[in-house]
């Protein structure tokens, strides 16, 4: 009657790296995205990288655009790593990868658990846009990983136009969304995106 103590065993690359960690993590249902969720700590993460010998490459490319988020957001040297593995077209150190991640998330929920402070929402770079294009194509076109990354070129375009960010930053982003061989192939209607976009939570006073 009081809630229940939990572990979680991430199996996808997405998982171990982001939302089996930090609290306040769902699952979507139906056609509802991340609906049923908790915002409790769980007691124990059990990661365990022999999951991902059946993963499906697909997925593992979905999980490593959300390793390349944190290496854009918080460590250039990783960036450059992870770089490198997807231009030898492959990933193998899953453990130093998961590691990483793992360790700017909690360094980021230990300072802003609630997402109080702010510090929290760092680690939605790329989402206000990945989440609308998400809802946009009905979640059926793009994994999360995939729509964060074109969420993040989004984002770096929209910097670069505001002068808050290099050209030589946006070709990099650029450059990764090349490296991955993701691809829009949608059609978009620029104002029922952006009304989309004015539903996502980080909207405040009407405005992003
Ligand atoms: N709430 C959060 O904190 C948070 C954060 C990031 C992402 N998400 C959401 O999580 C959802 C995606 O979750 P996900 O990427 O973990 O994928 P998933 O749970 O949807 O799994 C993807 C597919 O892989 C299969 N699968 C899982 N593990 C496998 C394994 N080890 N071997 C073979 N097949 C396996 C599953 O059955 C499924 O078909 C997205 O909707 C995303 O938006 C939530
Ligand atoms: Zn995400």
């Amino acid at each position: 009657m009081r809630g229940i103590d939990f572990i979680q065993v991430p199996t996808t690359l997405l998982a171990m790296i982001d939302s089996s960690i930090g609290g306040k993590t769902a699952v979507n249902i139906t056609k509802c995205k991340n609906i049923v969720g908790v915002f409790y700590q769980p007691k124990l993460v059990w990661i365990n990288i022999c999951f991902l010998i059946t993963l499906p490459s697909q997925h593992i490319k979905n999980g490593f655009a959300e390793a390349i988020k944190y290496a854009l957001i918080f460590d250039r040297k990783f960036y450059t790593y992870l770089k490198k593995e997807l231009i030898n077209g492959f990933i193998k150190n899953f453990d130093y990868i998961i590691y990483k991640c793992c360790f700017y998330k909690v360094q980021v929920v230990k300072k802003d658990e609630k997402e109080i402070s702010g510090v929290r929402t760092t680690l939605n770079f790329g989402h206000t846009f990945a989440h609308a294009l998400e809802a946009y194509t009905s979640y059926k076109k793009f994994l999360h990983g995939e729509a964060v990354i074109f969420g993040m070129l989004f984002a770096s375009l929209v910097s670069l136009k505001l002068k808050l960010c290099s050209k030589k930053t946006f070709k990099e982003v650029k450059q990764i969304l090349t490296l991955l061989d993701f691809k829009l192939n949608v059609k978009i209607n620029t104002r029922q995106l952006l009304n989309l976009m004015k539903k996502d939570k980080k909207t405040t006073s009407g405005e992003h």
